[in-house]
């Protein structure tokens, strides 16, 4: 099985979006990418980037990420102070992962505000509906975030720093060979997933959280409990490399499957009373982050990342509540556009 080359969206297409010269480099940066590649060409980006994580990065990063999390923890406090609310997708959920995957490649930090917006306007073509605006944002960010990014990585090139591009920069020039598109593809990628996908897991299991009530428990158990009650990845589509046959359903080549990993973490077959919040759930074999080839080789970085987030936020505040929530009108990426909280 062979997931659509043009990203998790029901919309993409084994082949590229067409008219090919609009979407020449939406294309090639997905197609070029390890989440649309099979072996061996996923084996070998797999490995250099498993590599690159590898080198320590993520542990490096983990007194980095506290002090990160402490510093916007205490913005929300003093909004909360004059406000008496805030709006924590704003002031944690959203900024803590942009900085820590900016630093974790080596964005320099005026640059960082651009990530964002590029990221949001490609991932919106994964969803099920889109409008000729939206595409053409997409398209027009492709550009500009894969021409960034060549900038960046030629200047390490010449001034290798310890982030994971020069890393990725290292292993281009290198004998495993990452071909300049390859290179691109890959740092946009990682840029994306670093981020897209642990601003909802945050956002959403506070909300199943706070939704809950009760105690937190272990910060490291309730981040699988969040991201199962309410998966930021809703649904990743795979297409069929072969005729094959899945429960009983026969799937011809060519043809597609929509894997609704939301559904499949409610699944009462696997879990007891899966629409209840449990923060100690245990065992919690959920699968937000996929499985097989292409599990997500962040989800350390990412579990990382959520359950600092949440011990700085829910040690400060052990007790919130919502005062409005407003969710994106997203399927495939499932998340809030506010979460305003209180302290209880
Ligand atoms: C809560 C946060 C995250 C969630 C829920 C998530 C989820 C996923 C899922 C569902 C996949 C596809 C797995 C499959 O096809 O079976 C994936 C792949 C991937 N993720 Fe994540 N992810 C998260 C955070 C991250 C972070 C922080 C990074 C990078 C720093 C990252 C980088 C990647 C990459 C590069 C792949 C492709 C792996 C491959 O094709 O071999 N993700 N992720």
């Amino acid at each position: 099985m062979q997931r659509g080359a043009t990203g998790p969206g029901v919309g993409a297409d084994l082949h590229g979006r067409e008219p090919a010269d609009a979407w020449d480099t939406f294309n090639w940066l997905h197609a070029d990418s390890i989440l649309d590649s099979e072996p061996p060409k996923h084996t070998r980006l797999r490995r250099l980037i498993a590599g690159a994580f590898g080198r320590g990065h993520v542990h490096r990063l983990a007194p980095r990420i506290e002090e990160l999390a402490e510093g916007l923890v205490a913005d929300c406090a003093a909004t909360v102070s004059e406000e008496g609310a805030v709006d924590v997708i704003e002031a944690l959920a959203e900024p803590l992962p942009v900085l820590v995957i900016a630093e974790l490649l080596g964005v320099p930090e005026p640059d960082r505000h651009l990530l964002r917006p590029w990221s949001q306007a490609i991932v919106r073509m994964y969803e099920v509906t889109r409008t000729r605006e939206e595409d053409e944002a997409a398209q027009r960010a492709c550009g500009e975030f894969a021409a960034y990014v060549e900038a960046l990585a030629a200047d390490r090139a010449r001034h290798p720093g310890e982030d994971l591009l020069s890393d990725l920069v290292a292993a281009r020039d290198g004998t495993d060979r990452l071909s300049p598109q390859e290179l691109v593809a890959t740092a946009v990628l990682l840029l994306n997933a670093g981020h897209e996908a642990s601003v909802n897991g945050f956002g959403n299991g506070l909300a199943s959280l706070l939704a809950a009530g009760g105690d937190f428990g272990d910060p490291v158990r309730l981040v699988e409990e969040m991201l199962r009650h309410d998966s930021p990845l809703h649904l990743f589509e795979r297409t069929a490399t072969h005729d094959t046959v899945i429960e009983g359903v026969h799937i011809r080549a060519g043809e597609k499957v929509a894997a609704l990993l939301g559904a499949a973490n409610r699944d009462p077959a696997v879990f007891a009373e899966p629409d209840a919040f449990r923060p100690d759930r245990d065992p919690n074999p959920h699968l937000a982050f996929g499985a097989g080839i292409h599990f997500c080789v962040g989800a350390p970085l990412a579990r990382l990342e959520l359950a600092t987030a949440a011990g700085v936020l829910l040690g400060r505040w052990p007790r919130l509540r919502v005062m409005d929530a407003v969710r994106r009108p997203t399927f495939v990426l499932r998340g809030y556009e506010r979460l305003v909280i209180a302290p209880a």
